[in-house]
C-alpha cells in the first residue's frame, strides 16, 4: 500500500506565487508521482477564522476549487474535498481540544500575528486553529503533510496531539512528517524580508495576474545593491529570492541559474524571470477560464471526493471514540 499524504489550503482570497511554490505545484508532482495515495481539501473551516460573507465564503470556494483543478490536481488520482462536508473534522476537533493546554495553543506564531493583524476581529478560532488542523491530518493516518514553512509549527502540535493520544488511550494515530519544497518560504516582491503572503496583497504576484502586471511587478521588485547576479541568500536575501523562484519553475539548481545569468543585468535577468512566469501561469490561466464554465461539474468532483473522505473519516471516528471510552454501538 502507498503511504497517504493529506493537505488543505484555506478559501480566502486569490492565490499568490507563495502558495503556488510552497504548496500547490508540489501537491501535483507529489500527485504525478504516484508514489502516495493522495487527499488533497480546501479547508473552508479555517477560512471562519477571517470572517468572510456568505457570498465571499463561496466564491472563494469556488475560486480555489477551480485553481487546483486548473493547475494540475485530478480528481482521478487524487481525493478532493471541501473540509466542512466531512463532519469528523470537528467531532475529533472537540476531542482534541480536550488534550491542549491554552498555553500550547497560545504560543503559535500565527496566532500571535493574526491577533495583531486582525486585532478587531480575534476570535477563539484563531486560537483553535492548529488543533482543528491535526484533526483533518490525524483521521486520515496520513504519515506526510506538504505545506509551507509557516504551517511547521501547526504540524509539531499535530504530532503532540498524536502522541499524546496514543499514550493516554493506546496507540491508534500516525505521527505525521512534513513534506517541505526547494522554496518552503517565497518572499515578498516588496519588502523581501517577509514572506510573501495575501495579508500583504503589494508584495505578492498572484496566479491570475495578466502578462502587464507580472512584467511591472517583476520590474519593481526590490533588489540588492551590487550589480552581479550571484545566488547569496544573507548578503543578497531578494536576488536569492528571485533566483529561488526562477529555479523552482525550471527545476534548474539555483547554481544553475546563477551560472546561466552571471553576465546579464538585474534588469535582464528580471525581465526573463517575468516572461518565464507569463508562460508558466498562462496554461493554469486559461484552464481556470474553461473550467467556470461548468460549475456543476466542480460540485461533482467534491461530492465524490467526501463520500470517499466520509468513508475514511467515519470509521476512524468510531475507532476513536472506542478508544475513549464512549458508548458506541
Ligand atoms: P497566506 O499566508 O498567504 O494566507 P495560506 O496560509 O492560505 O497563505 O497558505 C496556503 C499554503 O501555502 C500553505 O501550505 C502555506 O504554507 C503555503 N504558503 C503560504 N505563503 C507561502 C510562502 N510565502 N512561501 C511558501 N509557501 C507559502
Ligand atoms: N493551515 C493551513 C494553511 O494555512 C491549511 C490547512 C488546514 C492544512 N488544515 C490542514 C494544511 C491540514 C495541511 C494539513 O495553509
Amino acid at each position: 500500500m502507498k503511504p497517504r499524504l493529506i493537505s488543505g489550503v484555506q478559501p480566502t482570497g486569490r492565490l499568490h506565487l507563495g502558495n503556488y511554490l510552497g504548496a500547490l505545484k508540489n501537491f501535483v508532482d507529489l500527485q504525478n508521482s504516484e508514489k502516495y495515495e493522495c487527499f488533497f481539501f480546501i479547508a473552508d473551516l479555517h477560512a471562519l477564522t477571517e470572517n468572510p460573507t456568505p457570498s465571499d465564503l463561496k466564491k472563494n470556494v469556488f475560486d480555489l476549487a477551480l485553481d487546483s483543478l486548473a493547475v494540475g490536481l485530478d480528481p482521478h488520482k487524487s481525493v478532493m474535498f471541501l473540509q466542512s462536508q466531512i463532519p469528523s473534522h470537528e467531532k475529533l476537533f472537540w476531542i482534541l481540544n480536550t488534550l491542549t493546554s491554552p498555553g500550547e495553543a497560545e504560543r503559535m506564531t500565527q496566532f500571535k500575528d493574526k491577533s495583531k493583524t486582525q486585532a478587531k476581529s480575534v476570535n477563539l478560532g484563531l486560537l483553535n486553529y492548529p488543533i482543528l488542523m491535526a484533526a483533518d491530518v490525524l483521521l486520515y493516518d496520513a504519515e506526510f503533510v506538504p505545506v509551507g514553512e509557516d504551517q511547521l509549527q501547526h504540524l509539531e502540535i499535530t504530532r503532540t496531539l498524536a502522541r499524546k493520544f496514543n499514550k493516554k488511550f493506546g496507540n491508534i494515530f500516525v505521527e505525521p512528517e512534513a513534506l517541505l519544497t526547494n522554496t518552503p518560504r517565497v518572499m515578498s516582491l516588496d519588502e523581501p524580508n517577509k514572506k510573501m503572503s495575501k495579508s500583504r496583497p503589494k508584495g505578492c504576484l498572484f496566479l491570475d495576474d495578466d502578462a502587464e502586471i507580472i512584467k511591472s511587478k517583476i520590474k519593481k521588485a526590490v533588489t540588492d545593491s551590487g550589480k552581479e547576479i550571484v545566488y547569496d541568500p544573507k548578503r543578497k536575501p531578494a536576488l536569492a529570492n528571485l533566483i529561488s523562484v526562477y529555479s523552482a519553475l525550471t527545476t534548474w539548481s539555483t547554481k544553475t541559474v546563477e551560472a546561466r545569468f552571471k553576465k546579464m543585468s538585474y534588469r535582464e535577468f528580471k525581465d526573463r524571470l517575468a516572461e518565464l512566469i507569463i508562460r508558466h501561469f498562462e496554461p493554469i490561466q486559461k484552464n481556470k477560464k474553461e473550467l467556470a464554465k461548468n460549475l456543476d461539474s466542480v460540485k461533482r468532483v467534491l461530492a465524490s471526493g467526501a463520500k470517499t473522505a466520509n468513508e475514511i473519516a467515519n470509521q476512524k471516528l468510531l475507532e476513536i471514540k472506542k478508544k475513549i471510552g464512549f458508548l458506541v454501538y
